[in-house]
This record gives structure tokens, C-alpha cells and sequence, in this order.
């Protein structure tokens, strides 16, 4: 390849003063110069936090990376941006995940950067990076920090699907505070992302599906040693894409996204996962809407016996022939064409996995079980849709009529939900409003809303509860969610009071208030909005420009790219 080919040239390359200021200031760091003049710049993108639990061992990865790259003949450059630890992070890490996208775009435009690794893990880490990188469009390879082992607690194999049964359990005495408390370190003990088929789990294999990644980015644990092998050979990999200026919009095609969305129906897949696929296809310009995900989806079923919608831990995944696996079962149906960051197709990439165990990756013809990947509905309700999750929902609910029981915000909901005053049975269906990308703001995981004390303490185990917010890829239930338009901006579920009847029908596909339009046009004209508007910062700037669910909640002036070069790049 010429030399000039390479963005980097631009700054290392150059005569005079300019040349001399980009080269000395990297020659500071006690670099010599045959280092970096005129061999491929790697950038690694590294979201390591101490804030991100989940992405605390990436110091270690990115040294994987960067001798793979120092093998290859090029020059690697790790650099850090925001991260978002979905655990800590206030009121949501999903109000941030666009403010990431800017900061990893302009990274990676404004530097000499001629290829980047994503080093990515907890939930939002994925999405908000392939977002940012996208704009930019230099080739581009994904690493996932990869699971938590499973955990172990009196006897008992855990992850974190068990919190919310824990809370029940808690709440109903049923185990101790310090027990609840014992558990803890006994469910989070190794480095990694959350160990079962939660968003983390559900956005490392999108990339490896999308062919972002090397084979078996999704399953391999965090804590074993294969992770920093991938990271080793990935980083040998980027060298060589830049070569073939392998770029991501030359494998982010239609076909790749097909395949995401087929994928992430097989594994029992996120519902986050809607929402950021979305926004990552507006960001690459590939034409997809929220129909594409039931469209895609709807006959496949759950291959992955993987909690939440199975028993398993990402770790049996791997064990069993990881997602390779999983695709070779789907081979039939997959877009075996497409092509994969190390320059071979899905079908190739796959063509020698075996399933090692069918308890955890069953065929196509007797499937773990027969419904899965993501169900969209659409009604008076959601004239723009809404999601349901089948595989881990209660089949009996999935066609259900009840009473609105409505919780104006989260803080309403806090405040009555265990008042056994509470006007509420089992067929009642719980409303929760202001909770989406501008009303709370940021769209917050408060979906799967517990059920109430008094009816947990009666044996009921799931209601069906409706909200314009999300849920975290761990918890389950007949949850219906990210509902557009939302309350916030007088959608129809702004218009939703008490004793409402409201029909589910995920079969066909519909949700309905059984209210007249005409009684609907009073309310909506003495609507008023409740939710608070940010005067500043970037939360204003979010709460002006976010879209809707059923778009992927970028903010609008963010769509597309803008590619790599830079108008004005002289001191
Ligand atoms: Fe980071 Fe679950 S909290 S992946």
C-alpha cells in the first residue's frame, strides 16, 4: 500500500513546522520515530473506568491489542473516552450513550488515526462506540470484554437475572438481609460483564453478527485467558484491514443487519438491543425500521438455553460452541455471504463450529423453544409501536384484557406501589408513564416494574406492565416497552387513567385503549406536560434533540456521518 494513503501521513507525514510539532509530541513519550512514521496508526478506544466495574480489566486487554498491532507492523495509540458503568451511573447511562457516540467520533476524526479497535463491554459501551464509529467510517474492529463467570451461592449457580428474584425473596422474608447482602460478591466475583444473556451479552454478539468482531467475541469469559488471545490476534487483524481499507460500511450492509436481528432472536436477545441496532443503522445509513425486527425474527426460534429467556450462563455458550455454533445451526436462513471484519464470510467464519452440548444450543427443527426474538405492537397506544420480549414473558399473558392500574412517573409508582390501599389484582395492567427518551430523560430500565408486595405475597408471579421506558436485558416478564410516542410529549399513554381497559394481543400484534377517540381528543386537549425540560447542559441538548424509541433515540442532528477527512487541519 502507499505510504499516503494512510490519514496518518497527514500529520506525521508533513514538512515544516507542522510536521515537527506532530512528530516531537509524540517522540516525547519516548517513542522513536520508526515507530510511527509511516506504518498503519491503531487507535484503541478504551472505555477502562474504575466506574465501569464491568470494563475494569480493559488496561490489560489493551496491551493484548497492542502487541498484536506491534506484530503486524503498525503503530498503536490507545486513547480513552467517557464510559458509561450502567450499574453507577445517574439517573440512566442510556441519557449518555449519544454524548459517548460524539466524543469516540471526534476522537478518531481529529487524530491520526488509520484503523481503531472498540474495546468495549458493559451495555452502553457497545452501542455508543459502533455509533461514533460509524460516523467516521475508518475500518474498525470490535472487542467485547466478555462475561463474568457464573456465580455461586448456596449451592446454586447465579447471575444477574437472580437480583430481581432476589428482591422478591428479600421482600418477602424469604432470605435475610444478610443474606441478600452475602450474595453480592458471590454472584459479581470475577472481571467481565454481566454473565447471562442481558444487554452486554445480547450487544457482543450484535457485533461478532454484524461481523464487527473475530469469532467468539460474544461468549469467551472475561477471565479466560482466550479473551486476551482474541485481543492479541484482533490487533494483529486491524493492521491488515487497514491494508485492504476494510471500512465499516463495507460490512455494515443490509445483509449484516439482518443477520443481527435473526441472531439476537436464536440467543434470546435484548430488547435494548432494538433501539441501538437502530441508531447504529441510521449512523451508517442503512435503511432499517422497528418492523424489520418482528419481520426478521419472527420464525426463529430460541436455539440458546441462556437466562433470562433459558437456565444457562453465557460461559455454557462458549463451552458449547459459542455463537459460531448458534449461526451454523441457522445457516438455512442466515446471510452466509457477508462478510466479517478478517475478511471471510459468516458462513465461512462458522463452517467448522460443532455444538458440543444440546442442552445449551438446540437445532432449528426442536428448538429450546419455539417463540422468541422480538415482538412489535402496535394500537391506539403505540401508533409507532412497542416491544415485547416472548421468551421471557408468560405465554398466558401474551394475549390479555385489563384494567390500567397508571403510575404517573417513577416517583408515583415508588410512592404506591406497596400501599395495600393499591386498587390492584392480578389481571390488573400496570401503566408506567415519563419514563421514556425525553420524559425521564434518557429512557430508563424501570420497565419490569416489581410487582406489588401484597400480590407477590399471594403467588402472583408476572402482570403485564406497559411503559415508554426499557428493561434491562437481565429481567423478564410480560413487559411491554419503549412505547412511541411517549407520555412525555402527549402520546396516547399521557392520555391512559385509572380503570382504562387495555387489550394485549402480541400474537397479532396489537395494543389497544379501549377508549373512544373522541373522549381521547378531550383528554389529550387538557393535557398538560408534567415532566421537567433542562434549561443547560447536555441534558438539554439531549431532552431538544433525542428521538423517539422506535427510531433507535439518537438525536436527530447526529444521524448519518461525516466521515474522516478534516476541513481545516493546519496549527
Ligand atoms: Fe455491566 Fe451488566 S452491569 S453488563
Amino acid at each position: 500500500m502507499q505510504e499516503q494513503k494512510l490519514r496518518s501521513r497527514n500529520w506525521f507525514g508533513r514538512k515544516g513546522r507542522d510536521g515537527f510539532i506532530y512528530r516531537a509530541w509524540m517522540k516525547n513519550q519516548g517513542i522513536p520515530p520508526d515507530m510511527f512514521e509511516g506504518k498503519p496508526v491503531i487507535g484503541i478506544c478504551n472505555t477502562w473506568s474504575e466506574l465501569t466495574p464491568c470494563n475494569a480489566h480493559f488496561r490489560d486487554l489493551a496491551e493484548a491489542v497492542k502487541k498484536g498491532v506491534l506484530e503486524a507492523g503498525g503503530f498503536p495509540v490507545e486513547f480513552p473516552v467517557m464510559s458509561l458503568g450502567e450499574t453507577l451511573i445517574k439517573p440512566t447511562a442510556m441519557l449518555y450513550r449519544n454524548l459517548v457516540s460524539m466524543d469516540v467520533e471526534e476522537s478518531i476524526r481529529a487524530n491520526p488515526i488509520d484503523g481503531v479497535v472498540l474495546l468495549c463491554g458493559c451495555d452502553k459501551t457497545t452501542p455508543s462506540l459502533v455509533m461514533g464509529a460509524c460516523s467516521v467510517n475508518i475500518p474498525t474492529l470490535v472487542i467485547s470484554g466478555g462475561p463474568m463467570l457464573k456465580g455461586h451461592w448456596k449451592g446454586k449457580d447465579i447471575g444477574t437475572s437472580d437480583v430481581w428474584r432476589f428482591d422478591v425473596a428479600h421482600k418477602l422474608g424469604q432470605i435475610s438481609a444478610a443474606e441478600f447482602v452475602e450474595a453480592e460478591a458471590c454472584m459479581a466475583r470475577t472481571q467481565g460483564h454481566c454473565a447471562v444473556m442481558g444487554t452486554a451479552s445480547a450487544m457482543a454478539a450484535m457485533v461478532e453478527a454484524l461481523g464487527l468482531s473475530l469469532p467468539n467475541n460474544a461468549s469467551i469469559p472475561a477471565a479466560d485467558a482466550r479473551r486476551k488471545v482474541l485481543s492479541q490476534l484482533s490487533g494483529r487483524r486491524i493492521v491488515e484491514m487497514v491494508k485492504e481499507e476494510l471500512t465499516l460500511s463495507k460490512i455494515l450492509t443490509r445483509d449484516s443487519f439482518e443477520n443481527a436481528i435473526m441472531v439476537n432472536a436464536a440467543i434470546g436477545g435484548s430488547t435494548n438491543f432494538v433501539i441501538h441496532l437502530l441508531a447504529i443503522a441510521g449512523r451508517i445509513g442503512v435503511e432499517l425500521n422497528i418492523d424489520d425486527f418482528d419481520k426478521y425474527s419472527q420464525n426463529i426460534p430460541l436455539l440458546a438455553n441462556i437466562q433470562p429467556s433459558g437456565e444457562n450462563y453465557m460461559e455454557d455458550l462458549y463451552y458449547s460452541g459459542g455463537l459460531p455454533a448458534v449461526i451454523k445451526e441457522m445457516k438455512a436462513i442466515i446471510h452466509n455471504d457477508a462478510i466479517t471484519v478478517n475478511g471471510k464470510t459468516m458462513g465461512e467464519n462458522c463452517a467448522a463450529a460443532e455444538v458440543y452440548d444440546r442442552k445449551i444450543i438446540s437445532t432449528m427443527e426442536q428448538p429450546f423453544k419455539p417463540e422468541s426474538g422480538i415482538v412489535v405492537v402496535k394500537g391506539n397506544l403505540a401508533p409507532n409501536g412497542a416491544v415485547i420480549k416472548p421468551s421471557a414473558a408468560s405465554a398466558a399473558l401474551l394475549k390479555h384484557t385489563g384494567k390500567a392500574v397508571v403510575f404517573e412517573n417513577i416517583e408515583d409508582y415508588h410512592a404506591r406501589i406497596d400501599n395495600p390501599e393499591l386498587d390492584i389484582d392480578a389481571n390488573s395492567i400496570m401503566v408506567l408513564k415519563n419514563v421514556g427518551p425525553k420524559g425521564y430523560p434518557g429512557m430508563a430500565e424501570v420497565g419490569n416494574m416489581a410487582l406489588p408486595k401484597k400480590l407477590l405475597e399471594q403467588g402472583v408471579t408476572d402482570m403485564v406492565r406497559i411503559s415508554d421506558g426499557r428493561m434491562s436485558g437481565t429481567g423478564f416478564g410480560t413487559v411491554v416497552l419503549h412505547v412511541s410516542p411517549e407520555a412525555a410529549i402527549g402520546g396516547t399513554l399521557a392520555l391512559v387513567q385509572n380503570g382504562d381497559i387495555i387489550t394485549l394481543d402480541a400474537h397479532n400484534r396489537t395494543l389497544h385503549l379501549e377508549v373512544s377517540d373522541e373522549v381521547l381528543a378531550v383528554r389529550k386537549a387538557a393535557w398538560k406536560q408534567t415532566e421537567k425540560m433542562h434549561p443547560r447542559g447536555y441534558v438539554h441538548l439531549y431532552q431538544t434533540h433525542v428521538e423517539q424509541a422506535h427510531l433507535g433515540a439518537d438525536m436527530d442532528f447526529l444521524k448519518g456521518g461525516s466521515g474522516s477527512e478534516v476541513a481545516r487541519d493546519s496549527h
